[in-house]
């Protein structure tokens, strides 16, 4: 069976983009020739993902607005909006899109992470071919990229078996000397439906919030969770941050040239 459900949690207020995210959700902000989100949508619809369901705010009026009209949003996919009402994380935001999906396997695609193609500099495969990998195995897979030692306590890591993709454990931004991994989570993740029981088990974790990573870690421990990582040439923009937003506008434009 292949994936048919991608969750979009989106219900964050942009503090690392203020003040300019005071007036537009960074999802909506400009992105070359469209909003950020487009760049997310167009993402989705090559790996054929039938139905998105976004996780969003009550406050982010122009969100819901954008999305009511659907010719503007170019997808042939179902858009399902839900509501997370308290920032109590990753985890959490997920699990708010449960009551839609119900319990089906699906992906989860942070918007603020934008992955391009380094070959047309436009909208990546690297969803797509995680997508049909899920076709063949079942297996859930995490999109990771190697980061500077430096980097890992920004990130969720994954420790893998030597031999191969295999992730042997998780941890949610660790501390320099907690691992020696520098497998950095970059905002794409393919789930079986077991883990759905592994967020509603959920507990406080890093930072007092609902970790997605630490529902991964207890998937793994009963199943197999591959990593998927990013070739040599692909490139990941962090779009929740100025000089990631930058960097990302002046990589997409090239594809126009
Ligand atoms: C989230 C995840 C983290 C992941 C990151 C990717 O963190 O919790 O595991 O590595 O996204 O962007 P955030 O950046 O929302 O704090």
């Amino acid at each position: 069976m292949s994936i048919d459900w991608a969750i979009i949690p989106m219900a964050g207020i942009g503090s690392r983009m203020r003040p300019l995210t005071r007036a537009v959700p960074k999802e909506l902000l400009p992105m070359v020739d469209k909003p950020l989100i487009d760049w997310i949508i167009d993402e989705i619809n090559l790996a054929n993902i039938a139905n998105i369901v976004l996780v969003t705010h009550p406050s982010k009026v122009a969100i819901k607005e954008y999305f009511s009209d659907l010719e503007q949003v170019r997808t042939s996919a179902k858009i399902h909006i839900v509501e997370q009402m308290e920032p109590l994380g990753l985890g959490h935001a997920v699990g708010c899109a449960q009551s839609v999906i119900g319990l089906e396997d699906f992906a989860v695609i942070l918007p603020d992470v934008l992955l391009t193609d380094v070959q047309s500099h436009l909208v990546s495969p690297i969803l797509k071919n995680m997508v049909d990998i899920f076709t063949q195995t079942q297996q859930s897979q995490i999109l990771v990229e190697n980061v500077e030692v430096s980097e890992i306590e920004k990130y969720g890591i994954a420790e893998t078996t030597s031999s191969n993709l295999q992730i042997s454990r998780m941890l949610e931004k660790p501390g320099m000397h907690e691992t020696d991994s520098t497998l950095a989570i970059v905002g794409r993740y393919l789930f079986s439906r077991s883990i759905w029981k592994e967020i509603e088990q959920l507990k406080s974790g890093k930072g007092g919030e609902l970790q997605l990573t630490d529902a991964i870690q207890n998937l793994l421990v009963k199943e197999i969770v591959c990593c998927y990582v990013m070739g040599v040439g692909d490139e990941s923009y962090d779009c929740g941050n100025k000089l990631g937003y930058v960097r990302a506008f002046l990589q997409l434009a090239q594809g126009y040239k």
